[in-house]
């Protein structure tokens, strides 16, 4: 079932691929998961914070709002469940998701050193 999303988290991540098992357990354990054929989302709602765990699209449609789309529906989800605030981290050199989110009205509240096997995370809130 998780066949398709674990292929594009492939694509969209070569060096840490996620299996269709991983994603099976993410959602058995609460997750979120929006996936359609060219991007995908992972978000959790834990009373009343949300993570975001990943998300990735498809590199031959990047640049077309598709990642944008998909965090507004996480955001509207998450304010229609009660949720006040979603979380995030980036890699400190991941500059494409960090305009993204930043774009996207998240603020950078920490900083996880060397957290991405010696890069550093940026940690990002938005308050919905
Ligand atoms: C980051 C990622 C999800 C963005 O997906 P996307 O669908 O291309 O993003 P969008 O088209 O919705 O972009 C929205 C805005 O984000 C910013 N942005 C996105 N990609 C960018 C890039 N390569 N360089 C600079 N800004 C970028 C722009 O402001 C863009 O708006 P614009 O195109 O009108 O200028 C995609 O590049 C990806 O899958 N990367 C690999 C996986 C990854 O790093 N995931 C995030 C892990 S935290």
């Amino acid at each position: 079932m998780f066949d398709a999303v674990a292929n594009l988290h492939h694509l969209c991540f070569p060096h840490k691929p996620w299996s269709a098992d991983d994603f099976a357990d993410l959602k058995k354990s609460g997750c979120d998961i929006i996936a359609s054929q060219n991007g995908f989302v992972v978000w959790r709602l834990v009373a009343d914070e949300a993570e975001i765990i990943t998300v990735g699209v498809h590199p031959d449609a990047r640049r077309g709002g598709i990642a944008a789309a998909m965090l507004t529906l996480v955001e509207n989800d998450v304010k229609k469940r009660g949720g006040k605030k979603i979380f995030l981290e980036v890699a400190e050199n991941n500059r494409p998701a960090r305009v993204l989110y930043e774009r996207n009205g998240f603020t950078q509240i920490g900083i996880r050193p060397k957290y991405y096997d010696g890069v550093d995370a940026v940690l990002m809130e938005k308050k919905l």
